[in-house]
């Protein structure tokens, strides 16, 4: 088991003006999957995620990431596993603006010790494969919000990560560009055998997960299994199951 989250709440503020993002949430990942997490603005998916992502703490719940009580872990043992592990894309992205295009994406791989050789060719390797090339020198604040997405799913991959968790990687992205983003995870997680956790308001992007779980208030509503269905089938699954929801998920 990749994910193991147990009674997890989250309740943000003190003294009066408590906001509870999650409410007991139980759920378990296996590796290999590829989970979806939708929901409408506001019903806990990114506080989720930062917890998994152990950026932020729950507030009470058990939470095993590959079997490793993310709560007992010290400081640094949590950055080498972060490090090492696990590949984010934040819904803003967190490109650091000190850093050319280049050297946020291959940060993780820096900061591990891969040789220099080894990291330009996987620089130039992701950067084709994601059209940032002519972007590389540039730094984040000079390119566009597409180009900056784009950039940091660069980044949560390139250290082919065994957990990666995604919050919106597509939501600034044309159609062609978030294609593109989604058959990469979709290779990772097939030939790489990465897990990956998605947050998404899209059915499309959506409809390449295997598994996809509804959030509302804080909990889990509703789950759709793929099965054996084909993308596009599945697609129109879930665009029935937004419009029993009401709402936009
Ligand atoms: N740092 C914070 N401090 C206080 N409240 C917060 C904080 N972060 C989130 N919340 C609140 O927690 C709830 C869940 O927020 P969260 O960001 O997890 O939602 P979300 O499902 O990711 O929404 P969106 O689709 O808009 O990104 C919301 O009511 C939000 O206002
Ligand atoms: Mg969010």
């Amino acid at each position: 088991m990749i994910v193991q989250a147990r009674n997890v709440s989250k309740t943000y503020g003190s003294n009066g003006h408590l906001n509870k993002a999650l409410d007991n949430i139980t759920m378990t990942i296996l590796e290999g999957e590829f989970v979806g997490l939708m929901g409408p603005s506001g019903a806990g998916k990114t506080s989720l995620l930062n917890i998994f992502s152990t950026i932020d703490t729950a507030s009470s719940g058990e939470i095993k990431i590959m079997g490793k009580d993310i709560n007992a872990m010290k400081e640094a043992e949590l950055a080498n596993f972060r490090r090492h592990e696990l590949g984010f894309v934040f819904q803003d992205y967190h490109l650091l603006d000190t850093l050319s295009v280049k050297d946020n994406i291959v940060l993780p791989l820096a900061l591990s010790g891969v040789p220099v050789h080894e990291i330009e060719k996987r620089a130039q390797e992701i950067a084709h494969k994601l059209d940032l090339v002519d972007v590389l020198s540039q730094f984040p604040y000079q390119i566009s919000g597409g180009q900056k997405q784009r950039a940091a799913v660069a980044r949560a991959m390139i250290a082919k990560p065994r957990l990666v968790l995604a919050d919106e990687p597509t939501g600034a992205l044309d159609s062609k560009a978030a294609t593109d983003v989604l058959e990469r995870l979709q290779t990772l997680n097939q030939t790489d055998r990465a897990t990956i956790l998605l947050v998404t308001h899209d059915a499309y992007a959506a409809s390449f997960c295997q598994r996809i779980i509804f959030m509302k208030d804080g909990r889990f509503d509703q789950e759709l299994d793929r099965r054996g269905r084909s993308r596009v089938e599945f697609f129109h699954v879930i665009l029935d199951m937004l419009a029993t929801l009401g709402g936009n998920a």
